[in-house]
């Protein structure tokens, strides 16, 4: 092949890199590049990254990048002042060294900044969209144009040539939208490559010519030059003084827990795939859930920056493509278990609605787990009844209890811990004793601290917050308090700048947030199965503390919305957690919930910073957690979906939680950000979780690593109404041994008719963990219980290294 025609990225679609999971962007790159390579060979296969839209590129992006084996990754969009500072010194092209752990050049990449985002040079565009004139080269014709266009191009090519290091240049010629009409494109470019080059006869020195990003990319190789190397990330991205795109890190927030959450579905689709043979193929494959997963990665889509009617879309492909994989999952546990009986799914437990628990006196769950090793799970189910036993697969009786629920959509809870078995499940069986109304929780103004056998939390009894938190092994304790708030949203009319908040941008008004209440409303209920304390805040703020009793996290399950608008005021609201923790102004953000990158208030690691956003200009991306330490304490965040957040003041982080806005910020969505739907006709109400934990920091990675792994594949629910069969097998692991705690079990999925995709990962960077930043080898032979593999296979992971392998499989 010539190589005139050429793909660059190759992914499935062109991924958001502030709100994505790096385990939904392997798979989709892995669904795009696996599509190329069927339909063109292996020359269809793209060499370079292409981002050249996303709205601020993260670390961990550039090290996939590199892993995947492109050769460079170019992108359009930078803070204006990096790039103003890199204009400067010719350092628009760059070594992006993407890993602290990875020994280089694993995730070595090298990177350039495109000289006008995706669109032509000024006054270039040609294309019926387009407005500037054609090249008009028939000296006879009145508006005949070839020395104009020539000029104007010597010029801007020369320009261009001051600002990068060698003698070649790139130019990107399209838009969004193009070529829907080439023939307008290519018409224009032959001739101005022609007259451009014919003045090469009176000693101009630009040659201009068709070419494509990798011919770019090997001409730079070719200069032999030495490029600046760069350690941190590009965010925040700010296109000017008051436009920080750092509203979109929260923007849409349910529909970014939703694909989380159908992320751990389609895993747990996956594995089941794989684990029940044959026969779980028999229904629909789980090709649509993994192409609806692939595509809400698009950096309009998972980012919130769509309009209402597409994001409904992107929510209804995904629950289109649940429905297709829950029959998959219901053929596999029917296989695995014997037990053919009708499945049913509640994919509303996590606002208290599930009509079987709640109306059945006798029903079994069965717990998936999707990790590769035993979880402890707290179940919580909405029922009717006061009283139920509950029983596990070796028909011992479990703990539970039985609570009035915090909020408003079901009567009562019953809830209980499970234990689920590495990459298998296990099976509970509830039983009714009571029905009626359990008693009433105590309201309590009194001094108030819930404790467990690892955290103690205590609330402050004029206030009704949270005073302080201690970890009782290892004696730590700091003062934490924390509450809720809201930024006066900017609507755009004042001196400074017209821009207001939106989709994309935040832009608060006022840096001082106003707070939605000093005092909360509280009850306190304790069982030997968990302790929490509700919280009202306002009628559309409220939270539940929670400490389950074999639980190193404190959980902060808060409730937000309708968000009021009606004194025509657009909020964001936040949470915040003031501490004793002396942070002299550095916090810490994971990138797309893999390694972690140090921040610093008002600060960025590659030029000297002007800030003109005290608030906006400190916001970064968390994806899975943030924290904040000092020598002695670290206290993490553990998130469930992506989120915005900083710490403005020594000692505190906040998080962004929920947005609702009056006005469009003129980014191309042409809408506010003002959700509501159906059942939330006064605006979104929405429900997360944050896991708070207090450890020393050199062993905290030993406690926010595994929470933030099984909050990323969270167990999978399902039940059957009734008894069971007897001979049902209740229990059931597709592994021999779990695997060790440094390892993660990224991916496991049929790849085609006999053969399975394996990706293993170490999960810890390379000082983080006295004990498990080690390397560590695996046996892969007894690894999987279904596969027949004779040979002994050891395969050894460092720090933060993923293996991919294609396993063939003999099925049984
Ligand atoms: C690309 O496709 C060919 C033919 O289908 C296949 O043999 C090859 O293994 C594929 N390569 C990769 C990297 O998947
Ligand atoms: C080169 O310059 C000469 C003298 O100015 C001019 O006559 C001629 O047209 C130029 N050639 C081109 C290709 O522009
Ligand atoms: C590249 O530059 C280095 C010195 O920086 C030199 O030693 C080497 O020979 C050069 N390679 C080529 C192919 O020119
Ligand atoms: C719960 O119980 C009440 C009365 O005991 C009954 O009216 C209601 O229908 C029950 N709810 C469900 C979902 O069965
Ligand atoms: C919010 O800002 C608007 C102006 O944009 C102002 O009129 C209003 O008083 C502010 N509200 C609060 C509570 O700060
Ligand atoms: C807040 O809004 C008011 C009224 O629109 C405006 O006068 C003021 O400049 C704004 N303040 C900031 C910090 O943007
Ligand atoms: C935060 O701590 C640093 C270092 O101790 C100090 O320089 C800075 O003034 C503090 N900032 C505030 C707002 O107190
Ligand atoms: C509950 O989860 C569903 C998805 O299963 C999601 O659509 C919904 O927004 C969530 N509700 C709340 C209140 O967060």
């Amino acid at each position: 092949p010539a190589g005139r025609l050429e793909f660059v990225n190759g992914g499935w679609c062109m991924s958001d890199e502030a709100a994505t999971h790096y385990s939904a962007v392997i798979d989709q790159m892995t669904i795009g590049l696996r599509f190329l390579n069927e339909t063109f060979g292996a020359c269809g296969r793209p060499r370079v990254a292409w981002h050249i839209d996303p709205f601020g590129h993260a670390r961990e992006h550039a090290s996939m990048f590199a892993q995947m084996g492109f050769d460079g990754f170019f992108f359009g969009r930078l803070d204006y002042q990096d790039r103003a500072r890199r204009m400067r010194d010719k350092e628009q092209e760059l070594l992006w060294r993407a890993s602290d752990s990875l020994t280089p050049p694993m995730a070595d990449l090298f990177t350039g900044i495109l000289p006008n985002g995706y669109n032509p040079p000024e006054g270039f565009c040609w294309d019926q969209l387009c407005s500037d004139p054609p090249i008009r080269d028939d000296p006879d014709l009145e508006d005949y144009n070839v020395d104009d266009v020539v000029g104007r191009f010597l010029v801007i090519a020369n320009s261009q040539s001051t600002v990068y290091k060698t003698n070649h240049i790139i130019m990107t010629m399209g838009s969004d939208f193009q070529y829907e009409n080439a023939n307008l494109w290519y018409k224009n470019l032959d001739k101005l490559i022609h007259y451009v080059n014919a003045q090469q006869a009176n000693g101009s020195k630009v040659n201009v010519l068709y070419s494509t990003p990798s011919c770019y990319l090997q001409e730079l190789h070719r200069a032999n030059l030495t490029w600046p190397l760069k350690t941190d990330d590009f965010f925040p991205y700010a296109d000017d003084a008051h436009d920080f795109w750092t509203g979109y890190f929260t923007s849409r927030p349910a529909l970014k827990r939703y694909e989380r959450i159908s992320n751990s579905n389609l895993q747990t689709c996956n594995q089941l795939e794989v684990l029940g043979g044959l026969t779980s193929r028999k229904g629909p494959f789980g090709e649509g859930d993994k192409k609806a997963m692939a595509v809400a990665q698009h950096h309009d889509a998972v980012s919130g920056t769509e309009k209402q009617h597409v994001a409904n879309d992107y929510a209804r492909k995904l629950a289109n493509g649940w429905q297709h994989c829950q029959v998959l999952v219901s053929n596999s546990l029917a296989a695995l278990s014997g037990l053919s009986a009708e499945r049913i799914y509640c994919d509303n437990l996590n606002v208290s609605v599930c009509h079987l628990t709640e109306s059945s006196k006798k029903f079994s769950v069965n717990v998936y787990n999707p990790l590769a090793r035993p979880v402890t799970w707290p179940v919580r189910l909405p029922v009717n009844g006061t009283a139920y036993s509950v029983s596990d697969a070796s028909g011992k009786a479990v703990d539970c209890q039985v609570s009035m629920c915090a909020s408003s959509f079901a009567v009562n809870e019953l809830v209980f811990q499970v234990q689920a078995p590495p990459l298998g499940y296990t099976t509970y069986t509830v039983a009714l004793i009571q029905d009626g109304p359990p008693p009433a929780p105590a309201q309590q103004r009194a001094p108030t601290v819930i404790q467990n056998k690892f955290l103690q939390v205590t609330f402050d009894h004029e206030t009704g917050l949270i005073s302080s938190l201690n970890n009782l092994e290892t004696k730590q304790s700091i003062k934490l308090t924390q509450n809720f708030y809201w930024y006066n949203a900017s609507d755009g009319n004042n001196v400074a700048s017209r821009q207001p908040s939106g989709a994309y941008i935040f832009r608060p008004n006022s840096s001082t947030p106003v707070i939605i209440s000093q005092t909360a409303k509280t009850e306190i209920i304790k069982t030997s199965v968990v302790q929490e304390v509700r919280q009202w805040f306002a009628p559309w703020v409220s939270q539940v503390v929670r400490l389950y009793a074999d639980s190193r996290a404190l959980e902060l399950e808060w409730t937000v919305g309708p968000v009021p608008i009606d004194d025509s005021v657009g909020k964001e609201v936040i949470t915040r957690l003031d501490t004793s923790i002396k942070t002299a102004e550095y916090f810490y953000t994971d990138s797309n919930g893999r390694e972690v990158l140090q921040r610093k208030k008002d600060f960025r690691p590659t030029w000297n910073l002007k800030q003109s956003e005290p608030i906006a200009g400190n916001y970064y991306p968390i994806n899975s957690r943030a924290y904040i330490k000092d020598d002695v304490d670290q206290l993490t965040v553990v998130t469930d979906r992506s989120q915005g957040g900083g710490s403005i003041q020594n000692g505190s982080l906040e998080i962004m939680l929920h947005r609702r806005l009056l006005h469009d910020d003129f980014r191309g969505v042409g809408e506010p950000l003002n959700e509501i739907s159906g059942i939330f006709p006064d605006g979104l109400v929405v429900r997360g979780r944050l896991l708070l934990t207090l450890d020393p920091p050199q062993t905290a990675a030993d406690t926010h690593r595994p929470l933030a792994e099984g909050m990323v594949l969270q167990p999978l629910l399902t039940f059957t109404d009734g008894d069971l069969k007897p001979n049902t097998q209740l229990e059931f692991s597709g592994l021999l041994a779990a695997l060790p705690p440094a390892v993660h079990l990224l991916t496991l999925s049929q790849w085609d008719e006999d053969s399975v995709l394996l990706r293993l990962e170490h999960q810890y960077q390379s000082s983080e963990s006295k004990v498990s930043s080690q390397p560590v080898t695996v046996n892969l032979q007894p690894l999987l219980k279904t596969f027949e593999d004779p040979s002994t296979w050891e395969v050894t992971l460092r720090p933060m290294e993923i293996r991919t392998f294609l396993l063939k499989v003999n099925l049984r």
